[in-house]
């Protein structure tokens, strides 16, 4: 099967429009509306790994050919690796991001008090960088700052900007990205297209929460992609909140419209909240963050879903304040 594709920016990396990201099954705990129904019931990092192949096998199939992984992701980068070797994956055949900033401490432990620490620091990022390439090697297409933000100075600091640069000119990646998370991205973002070095631009791609409760982003991610970025979307069904699994207390009548109106399109509410994100022409890739084969189905279905006005103007009409939308998130539990 092949999906409809893009360029990412001018970074002339290829992907499909729907990516996977691995988040959900590279570590037992992630943050989540109840995966006990979705994961094995032994979490073995064997059991998890038999996952990740499982849906990157599914995934190939049905024509992905963007993965997203990260350091902090537990195992995700390792899995992804031992995939691509079993399966003897030409490197040029598959686009793979991976990121920097945070690193796993929860020791594969679901209650760990913490479970990721970020340092967006010029030496953590060569620590972690040479981590990254120890697992993927000449298959690492794009290296990404974790959740940069304005605050951290990342985005300002001409040593690491000059070290990402010159990571890219060596080789060791095809293209430097930033990710976003939070009400501040904006600013962010702002500090991400005008960073430089040389007159090089340092980034090539953003990746950012978008989806149609948190679609604040909308503007200046168009504007980064008009600027010649590559824009990934994650986030895209608000951590699972866009899906027919969302039983939190006070969504139930969000949940009950978006019901409706996918039963009457004789779809469903991921597929709705998916075709939403790609109507977006700014949006090269969007990822799934499927932790099972049916809901990465569902997910690589709505590539078929046409958005009509009538459900545009619901999913336009159910958009949440950004500091709601991210503070409803930071209630939602790891588990
Ligand atoms: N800062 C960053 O850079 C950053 C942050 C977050 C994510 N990401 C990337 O984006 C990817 C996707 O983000 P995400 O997983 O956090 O959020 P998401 O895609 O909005 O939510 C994924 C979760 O939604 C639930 N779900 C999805 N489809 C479903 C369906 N059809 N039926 C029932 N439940 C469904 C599943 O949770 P349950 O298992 O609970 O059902 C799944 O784990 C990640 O894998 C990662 O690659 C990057």
């Amino acid at each position: 099967m092949t999906l409809p594709e893009r360029t990412l920016g001018g970074s002339g990396l290829v992907v499909s429009r729907l990516g996977l990201g691995l988040a959900a099954v590279g570590r037992p705990a992630y943050i989540n509306l109840g995966r006990a129904r979705d994961l094995p019931a032994m979490r073995t990092p064997e059991a998890l790994y038999r996952r990740t192949a499982e849906l990157l096998d599914r995934a190939r199939v049905a024509g992905i050919r963007y993965v997203d992984a990260a350091r902090s992701y537990g195992r995700a980068e390792e899995f992804l690796a031992r995939w691509l070797g079993e399966r003897r994956v030409p490197p040029d055949s598959l686009t793979i991001g991976s990121k920097w900033g945070y690193r796993y401490t929860a020791n594969w432990a679901l209650d760990a008090p913490v479970h990721e620490e970020k340092e967006l620091s010029r030496a953590h990022f060569q620590t972690q960088l040479a981590e990254s390439r120890a697992h993927l090697g000449s298959h690492l297409d794009l290296y990404q700052i974790h959740s940069a933000t304005a605050e951290s100075g990342c985005l300002e600091d001409a040593s690491l900007l000059r070290a990402l640069v010159a990571g890219r000119r060596e080789g060791a990646y095809r293209a430097a990205g930033v990710t976003l998370s939070g009400s501040a991205s904006a600013r962010a973002l702002e500090l991400a297209l005008a960073a430089q070095v040389d007159g090089e631009r340092v980034f090539d791609t953003v990746q950012a929460t978008f989806n149609c409760l948190e679609p604040s982003l909308a503007g200046p991610l168009a504007r980064a992609h008009d600027a010649g970025l590559g824009v990934i979307a994650k986030e895209v069904f608000a951590n699972g909140r866009l899906t027919d699994a969302n039983r939190l207390p006070g969504d139930e009548s969000l949940v009950r419209g978006l019901r409706a109106a996918a039963g009457a399109r004789s779809c469903s509410i991921d597929q709705l909240a998916l075709a939403f994100v790609l109507s977006h022409p700014f949006v090269d890739v969007a990822l799934s963050g499927a932790a099972t084969s049916a809901q990465l189905a569902s997910h690589t279905a709505a590539l078929d879903v046409a958005l009509d006005d009538g459900a545009r103007a619901l999913l336009e009409g159910i958009t949440e304040p950004a500091e709601r939308y991210w503070a409803t998130r930071a209630r939602l539990p790891w588990s």
